[in-house]
């Protein structure tokens, strides 16, 4: 190795691995390492711009703790996260998409047509919808997640002043597939900019909002587990979310709503006002 030299190094590391070394790890690491190499000597890294951005990462595994973690941000600002979804995303299903930090084990199971209003503020939702196969038949018993923010743009576990499961909820599909829930209307939010990774944004000239969206979970025995999350046509950042997570079958429509026209399994029928919206969206697993 004395005579290793920019030109060899990169070669010279890749041949260090032993024989039994299991394939796959020798494919993803060896390109990691053909990559980073090839990237400090495509920028000419200097030792500060190195040292910049191992305390990037210092900081990073500093603020990470149970409630939050900086290099799963990292992952998201910077793309990574959605190109994973999206390479991973078999054509003819509902896309995948970040699941992001805010997800709780362990939300109140709600019958189809419940609801999660209760006492939360703003503009007034039903969500409904059916879980299909790739034919286009109903999925009995999926499992649908979902969790959102409130009108104040915060997720229950951020802000107090929320219950801890409020607007969170599992739901169970019958043998229609079908799911409906009435609910309000998701804020748009920022992504955290207190860490490392708002440094990064800063730098880039890049803003750190996410436009408002409901996140789902769709999990069904035969069929790979769907973490996704839908976006309103109207929303301001639709074009310009700051981890990526925008597909265009993952747009859905508010739709002034009609009572007459709602399930009678819709509990909050009668208490729902009169500017209430409707949204229907369908989601496609692939099999397992
Ligand atoms: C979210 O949707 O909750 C989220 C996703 C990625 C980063 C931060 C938040
Ligand atoms: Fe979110």
């Amino acid at each position: 190795m004395r005579t290793v030299s920019p030109s060899t190094l990169t070669e010279t590391l890749l041949g260090l691995s032993s024989a039994d070394t299991d394939p796959r790890v020798q494919e993803v690491l060896g390109a990691l390492v053909r990559h980073l190499h090839a990237f400090a000597k495509e920028v000419g890294l200097t030792h500060a711009e190195w040292r910049k951005g191992l305390e990037l990462l210092t900081r990073a595994g500093e603020i990470t703790d149970d409630d939050r973690n900086e290099f799963v941000l990292f992952s998201d600002v910077l793309g990574l996260s959605s190109l994973v979804d999206m390479i991973n995303s078999p054509a003819g299903c509902t896309s995948s998409s970040v699941l992001g930090p805010f997800h709780q084990l362990g939300a109140p199971e709600v019958p189809v047509g419940g609801d999660l209003i209760g006492t939360n503020e703003g503009d007034q939702v039903v969500v409904e919808g059916t879980v299909r196969d790739q034919s286009g038949a109903p999925i009995s018993g999926a499992v649908i997640e979902l969790w959102q923010t409130a009108e104040n743009g915060l997720y229950s576990g951020q802000d107090p002043r929320q219950e801890h499961y409020n607007l969170r909820m599992s739901m169970t599909t019958g043998a229609d597939g079908r799911y409906a829930v009435s609910t309000v209307r998701p804020a748009p939010y920022m992504v955290p900019t207190d860490g490392p990774v708002g440094d990064i944004l800063r730098a880039t000239g890049r803003h750190a909002w996410r436009p408002s969206h409901l996140h789902f979970i769709v999990q069904a025995k035969g069929f790979r587990t769907l973490v996704t999350e839908v976006f309103p046509s109207d929303d301001p950042y639709l074009d310009e979310d700051a981890v990526f997570g925008v597909r265009s079958d993952l747009v859905m429509e508010y739709r002034p709503g009609n009572r007459a026209e709602l399930a009678q399994d819709i509990v909050a029928r009668d208490r729902l006002n009169d500017s209430f919206s409707k949204v229907d969206f369908d989601f496609v697993l692939p099999p397992g």
